[in-house]
């Protein structure tokens, strides 16, 4: 979470510039906008995995793709902002994780993933500007492999003083994560392992203690029937 004020949604004609303008003028104090840490919910949900592709959706400056990537996994990481991007792939040049990830510029309302992964993943894909975020983790469901996982992290209340405030109030609140898992459509194929929400303290913005809410949903794509035969390409 950042500790500094973001720009006005109602200001930025789209999706790119609102972005781009948030990651180039709201910094931290560690020279990026959040943490650079991975999410608590992430790596609580990935740790028990047996790493392997990852795709990550909205994957910021890069805390959650970086931890992936040190856990020995090989991860393809989108975000609309150029800006974001670059501070993590320099902090991977600096950890050595550079040849781990790939890091792709695009807009994931019309970004088709180019492959399947044994693990897709977004955390806090979010927006107050423009995101069609359903249809966009549709399509992040399609792009699991048989046997992999998808997760879904957001937030289950507006953190304070969150320019989703602002989108809130015209639009539909936050879904919980049996929401979301009803927007995913899943075939009969998914086995849903976590759907919760979570609470976990954080330090805020003025240096208060509070409690924000995670709405976490994992779920595992099956093998086919028909493929129980053929030696699986990633662990059961
Ligand atoms: C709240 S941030 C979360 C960043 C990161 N996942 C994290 O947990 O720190 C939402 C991210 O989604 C990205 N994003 C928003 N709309 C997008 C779009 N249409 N295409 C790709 N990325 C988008 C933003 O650039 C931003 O990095």
């Amino acid at each position: 979470m950042s500790a500094h004020p973001v720009p006005d949604p109602a200001s930025a004609s789209d999706p790119e510039e609102f972005w781009e303008t948030r990651y180039r003028s709201t910094r931290g104090e560690n020279g990026q906008v959040w943490s650079g840490r991975v999410n608590e919910a992430v790596a609580r949900e990935v740790a028990e995995l047996t790493p392997a592709t990852a795709l990550e959706l909205g994957c910021g400056e890069g805390g959650d793709a970086l931890w992936l990537a040190s856990r020995g996994w090989r991860v393809t990481a989108v975000d609309i902002s150029a800006t974001a991007l670059a501070v993590g792939a320099a902090e991977a040049t600096r950890s050595g994780l550079a040849d781990r990830v790939d890091w792709v510029q695009a807009d994931l309302s019309t970004w088709q993933p180019p492959s399947q992964f044994e693990l897709v993943t977004s955390a806090f894909l979010h927006s107050p500007v423009e995101l069609p975020r359903e249809v966009v983790l549709r399509r992040a469901s399609a792009a699991v492999a048989p046997g992999g996982h998808l997760l879904v992290v957001g937030h289950g209340a507006t953190p304070p003083g969150s320019a989703l405030d602002h989108h809130q109030h015209d639009g539909p609140p936050l879904p919980t994560p049996d929401e979301v898992l009803a927007s995913l459509d899943l075939g009969e194929d998914w086995i849903t392992e976590t759907s919760a929400l979570v609470q976990r303290p954080a330090i805020w913005r003025d240096g208060s203690e509070i409690t924000l809410v995670d709405a976490v949903l994992r779920v595992r794509r099956a093998y086919p029937t028909q493929d129980e035969s053929d030696p699986p390409r990633y662990p059961r």
